[in-house]
């Protein structure tokens, strides 16, 4: 069975533990009523579905290759844009390919087990291609694992799993790219992307999203233990790191910083072109075409920088702003906010 992990395993250097009932409440109350338990990651928090618990040390142990792209972000920071744009730059002559084969099936997201409340079944369109591509393999191992696994050709593997929760020789192994958004716009683009879950909706307000998002971070942890970790591997050769603004006021200049970066020799036309196939507009509408099993409802929302003057009240704002204030200490990065 191609699992990921053939090596020798390597013990977990963190603890998973169940979440203790009285925080479960906590969140429930807050609006995730679909969460009857929950695990997370010690001493550096990362909540997660219990599903996490079962597969933590195949992501720990999750083997990279040389040629192997990772996209790595705190959710909704522009992850599937980023993975779109290394995808695109590393197959200029293959775009066409996305228009019939959904993204998800070109890069892997390797985290989507942990998120399913039921194991995927007959039926479901990845669990055939599970089926057809491992068949040895056993569903309660991580269908997206063993897919990346299998799938010989390089690879641009998506997840939002911090550093720690990987391989830690996984930079002296292959690429990452980073990609940063601002605390405020993610926060807004977190609350409706779990709001329009369609399997676990957040039934609660913004002001109740807020409070757990900066309290708890929700899923994969804190938005700060998971930029730090990024920032201070800073400067090493196999880390690039982007920010989504940045993306939106010059996404040529972008392009060619990472091209440069994957060692991709393209030119201006090649670039247009890859800045095009991956534009919003562009992704919205494949999406809308080929996703077999959307969890998310508009999963390509707005698109925007600054969408969260629209969301938050002045003093939700002034929350945010002191949690700010509070944890980007020793982080060198001036966020764009609008
Ligand atoms: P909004 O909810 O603010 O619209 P992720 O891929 O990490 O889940 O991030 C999703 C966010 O990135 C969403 O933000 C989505 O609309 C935005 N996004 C996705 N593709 C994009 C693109 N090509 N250009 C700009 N934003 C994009």
């Amino acid at each position: 069975m191609a699992s990921g992990c053939e090596g020798a395993e390597r013990p977990l250097p963190f603890r998973v533990e169940e979440v203790p009932e009285d925080e479960i409440k906590r969140l429930q109350g807050l609006g995730f009523e679909d969460y009857p338990q929950l695990v997370r990651t010690e001493p550096t928090l990362a909540y997660f579905r219990p599903s996490y618990a079962r597969l933590a040390s195949a992501f720990y142990n999750f083997e990279f290759r040389p040629d192997d792209v990772v996209v790595l972000t705190y959710p909704k920071s522009g992850t599937n844009w980023t993975s779109e744009l290394v995808w695109a730059l590393r197959n200029p002559e293959a775009l066409h390919l996305g228009e019939r084969v959904a993204a998800s099936e070109r890069c892997f997201f390797i985290d989507m087990d942990i998120h399913r409340p039921t194991l995927p079944a007959e039926g479901d369109p990845t669990y055939q291609r599970f089926v057809a591509t491992c068949p040895k393999g056993r569903v309660e191992d991580g269908v997206q694992l063993q897919l990346a696994a299998a799938h010989k050709d390089p690879r641009v593997i998506k997840t939002h799993l911090r550093f720690d929760l990987l391989r830690q020789d996984l930079l002296d192994t292959c690429k990452v790219v980073y990609t940063v958004r601002n605390p405020k716009d993610t926060c807004v683009s977190y609350f409706h992307h779990s709001s329009n879950n369609i399997r676990s909706k957040f039934k609660g307000d913004f002001s109740n999203f807020v409070e757990a998002y900066i309290s708890y971070g929700i899923n994969y942890g804190s938005y700060w233990d998971h930029i730090r970790q990024a920032w201070q591997r800073k400067g090493h050769r196999n880390l690039h790191i982007m920010f989504y603004e940045d993306l939106k006021t010059d996404i040529h200049g972008e392009l060619r910083k990472l091209a440069n970066f994957l060692q991709l020799d393209r030119d201006d036309d090649q670039l247009k072109a890859v800045a095009e196939h991956a534009s919003f507009e562009q992704m919205k509408s494949r999406h809308e075409r080929l996703s077999t099993n959307p969890m998310i409802r508009n999963f390509f929302r707005k698109g925007q920088v600054g969408d969260w003057k629209n969301a938050a009240s002045e003093e939700l704002n002034n929350k945010m702003d002191e949690w700010i204030r509070e944890n980007c200490h020793g982080l060198d990065i001036s966020f764009k906010y609008e």
